[in-house]
């Protein structure tokens, strides 16, 4: 290697150094005003800092990328931070959010949103519909109630976390369905998945609906026509002739559920998954409410009811 190589090498390793920079677990309360203009990955990490203002970073950092706040004590992000830069990747998780800070500076950069173990309690038209780019949004173990109809367009979401929360009603995605292909609302308290908030999900590769109460699953197979990857565990699963369709999964479906899901009837309580068949659950009916069943019959059985009347008529 000649001596200017070396040199070129140097020089590209002290920028890169330049700008990568680390200010984690200093215990700084607010942003150091001195950094390098040069910042392009900027950690905050592990600090005390409790609000976010337009002067710490606008109009200084015109390459700044990435920027990593989680870990401190933000309360608040005031309006109109962030200009003059090209954030696509902003992390918050583990502060004291309590609504989702407004970013409008970042409007046409702004790729993946961290906001897990926040105290957002709802996400509104408007929180993110401006967000042209955002693919990623994180919203894990906040305390959120309601997800508004229509929150999500105007995105190109692919990936919404929103497991850890509160919610009863399934979120209306349907806005990006061109572009969703993961969803995880797990740990929620969500009952019923209504099979109209799901059916135009073409793309939607894996759904995590792990530890919620939902008893029985629609048939995801025919619904979800590219889904390969479904998380349901600790579900107090009704296993009924409705549920058959997860006795004919593929090969390559991967599904995460629990030994003994069987909630009810209580007679497979005890009763691992792979041990009840296909037929067994077929013959089980659903219970839909003390008095309201729904017998499911094959096409094997309709034909064979088929042929009996046939049978009978010439008889009579
Ligand atoms: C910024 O200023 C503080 C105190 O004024 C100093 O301790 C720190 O080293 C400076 N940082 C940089 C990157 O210049
Ligand atoms: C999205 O939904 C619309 C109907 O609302 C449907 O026509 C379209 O095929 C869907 N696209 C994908 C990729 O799921």
């Amino acid at each position: 290697m000649d001596i200017l190589q070396i040199l070129w090498l140097l020089g590209f390793q002290l920028k890169v150094y330049a700008e990568v920079l680390t200010f984690q677990g200093q215990g700084l309360t607010s942003v150091p005003p001195n950094i390098s203009e040069a910042a392009k990955d900027l950690s905050f990490l592990g600090n005390a800092i409790t609000t976010i203002q337009p002067s710490d970073f606008n109009d200084k950092y015109p390459d700044l990328t990435y920027l990593h706040l989680g870990y401190n004590d933000i309360t608040s992000i005031e309006r109109g931070c962030f200009r003059g830069t090209i954030i696509k990747d902003l992390s918050l998780h583990y502060n004291e959010l309590t609504i989702i800070p407004d970013l409008q500076e970042l409007q046409s950069t702004l790729k993946v949103l961290k906001l897990g173990h926040n105290k957002i309690s709802s996400i509104l038209i408007g929180d993110l519909n401006y967000l042209t780019q955002l693919g990623h949004v994180n919203l894990d173990y906040n305390t959120i109630t309601s997800v508004t109809d229509g929150c999500f367009g105007g995105t190109r979401l692919w990936n919404i976390n929103l497991e850890g929360n509160q919610l009863v009603d399934f979120p209306d995605i349907r806005a990006v369905n061109i572009t969703l292909k993961i969803l995880n609302v797990a740990e929620n308290a969500i009952a019923v998945i209504p099979e109209e908030e799901i059916d135009n999900l073409e793309i939607l590769e894996s759904l995590s609906l792990t530890g919620n109460p939902i008893s029985c699953l629609p048939e995801f197979t025919l619904l979800l026509p590219s889904l390969t990857t479904l998380a349901v565990q600790q579900l107090p699963l009704q296993c009924c002739c409705m549920m058959a369709w997860m006795k004919e999964l593929s090969e390559s479906f991967s599904i995460e559920m629990d030994t003994r899901p069987c909630v009810s009837p209580s007679k497979w309580n005890q009763i691992p998954w792979d041990q009840i068949t296909g037929e067994m659950l077929r013959r089980e009916p659903c219970e839909i409410d003390a008095s309201h069943w729904i017998r499911c019959l094959n096409s094997f059985i309709d034909i064979l009811m088929i042929e009996e009347e046939i049978n009978v008529v010439p008889l009579m």
